[in-house]
């Protein structure tokens, strides 16, 4: 387990907003729903592809490969293809900016 990873201002991360930060060889995608935020891995669980590049609506992410959908704030996979969740991660906002880490 390692420790919290600055992923950005709060100026930098509104509502609707994303961004990607590592941790080590994790890529973990932020996003702020409404003035929260939440972060899970960007990798889809149906085959390796970034969540990130997919397209946001209603607190979900759709997988531009295939049209898996996630729900952002607890991981579940929504529909077929994918059938795991996606893994979520803790975030925090401490000192004007956004964290978050791999926590597994
Ligand atoms: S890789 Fe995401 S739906 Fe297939």
């Amino acid at each position: 387990m390692s420790g919290w990873v600055r992923v950005c201002a709060t100026s930098e991360l509104l509502p609707g907003e994303s961004k990607v930060a590592w941790d080590g060889d994790t890529p973990i995608l932020v996003v702020n729903l409404d003035g929260d935020f939440y972060a899970v891995e960007d990798q889809c669980t149906h085959e390796d592809f970034e969540l990130s590049a997919g397209v946001f609506s209603d607190g979900q992410v759709e997988c531009t490969l295939h049209g898996a959908r996630f729900d952002l704030r607890t991981g579940e996979a929504l529909c077929a293809p994918a059938y795991s969740p996606v893994a979520k991660f803790p975030v925090k906002v401490e000192d004007g900016a956004v964290w978050t880490r791999d926590d597994r």
